[in-house]
């Protein structure tokens, strides 16, 4: 049977021989790398090799990504109910420009890549509104669909690496919720202004790792167990895996690289339970702290790592309980949209 499933020809946890002087990695002639033979459909019996099991979830086996949330059917749930919500709170499936920078014009062929990919849902909507347009999901575990429309493919890569894409060859790169999946962002962003053709556009949206108060007050004080979880959530993954908070930091890091213009950062708000007046913002607040019970139970196998290990399950309980009693918990979202020069 035919897996719909990509990758470099290098086995994924063996990528030591890579050659970075490979032409395939810097080729100039702005061709497509999709017919490289050096991408190969993965084998069905390879698909396992990407997975690993502890405490009864399922996690990614790449041995670099710090990566430390599972891959299993609750995380599922949790990517596709934040992309709905996600598309309901900053009104599209994207900010920015993209749908000038996607329309169809003949004889032109527009690329797009989306960076950890994850289930693949956001490119999959993506898709199906602009058919003409051809995407491409990377992540480093096969857990999109292995039967994915005609103008999309699904491919296995790590993207601390360099992408096999060719120099200007895509138009639009997006990267979602990427902020766990790798630690230098700067040297990401380098790779994705070698890809991006000028004019091109970059669009990052990312969650913070803090909770807040509707109303502005101080979310330590008002809701204290939210804020020790994330406190502790923060501390860990910065001592643990390397992971630093970026969330704010993108639209800088992209005026460092000296490769893009027209930087712009917006902020929404989400509301954590069902405290807003309005129904629609109730109804988005009731689903979304059910997507935080997600987070925060897949968070307890990664504050069980320290040093906060004792605490883990008090810290998860406290959280759960501050958002189902707390009014006025939010969630900030930062979003970024720039040009490529
Ligand atoms: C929080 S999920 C976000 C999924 C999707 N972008 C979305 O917004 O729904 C992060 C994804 O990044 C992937 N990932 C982690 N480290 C990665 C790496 N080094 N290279 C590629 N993907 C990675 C994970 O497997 C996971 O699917």
């Amino acid at each position: 049977m035919a897996i719909e499933y990509f990758r470099h020809a290098h086995h994924h946890t063996d990528r030591s021989d890579m050659d970075p002087n490979d032409p395939y990695h810097s080729d100039d002639d702005g061709t497509s790398s999709d017919t490289s033979e050096d991408v190969i459909e993965v084998p069905q019996d390879e698909i396992p090799d990407y997975f690993q099991e502890r405490d009864g979830r399922l996690f990614h086996s790449h041995g670099s990504s710090p990566y430390p949330l599972p891959v299993d059917a609750e995380e599922h749930q949790r990517q596709n109910g934040l992309n709905t919500l996600l598309r309901r709170l900053i009104g599209d499936l994207f900010v920015g420009p993209v749908r000038e920078l996607l329309a169809f014009a003949p004889g032109e062929q527009r690329r797009v890549v989306d960076l950890g990919t994850g289930t693949g849902q956001w490119v999959l909507d993506m898709a199906r509104e602009f058919p003409h347009v051809r995407f491409h999901g990377v992540d480093i575990v096969p857990i999109a669909t292995r039967y994915p429309p005609h103008n999309v493919r699904f491919e296995m890569h790590n993207i601390m690496e360099p992408f096999w894409y060719a120099n200007g060859s895509v138009d639009f790169v997006h990267a979602r919720s990427i902020s766990m999946a790798i630690r230098d962002y700067r040297a990401l962003l380098q790779e994705v202004g070698r890809i991006l053709r000028r004019g091109g556009l970059f669009v990052s949206i990312e969650w913070g790792r803090f909770p807040a108060m509707e109303d502005g007050s101080d979310v330590a004080i008002r809701a204290p167990r939210a804020y020790a979880f994330f406190s502790a959530i923060r501390e860990t993954l910065r001592v643990r895996r390397g992971i630093e908070p970026i969330a704010s930091s993108i639209p800088r890091f992209l005026e460092e690289t000296r490769q893009f213009t027209d930087i712009q950062t917006q902020r929404f708000q989400a509301p954590i339970g069902e405290w807003p007046t309005d129904p629609a913002r109730k109804e988005m607040g009731r689903e979304f702290r059910e997507m935080m019970i997600l987070y925060a139970n897949s968070m307890k196998a990664v504050l069980q790592e320290g040093p906060f290990t004792l605490l883990a399950d008090a810290l998860v309980e406290g959280y759960i309980r501050d958002i189902s009693s707390v009014p006025g918990i939010v969630s900030t979202c930062f979003t970024v949209h720039a040009r490529r020069v």
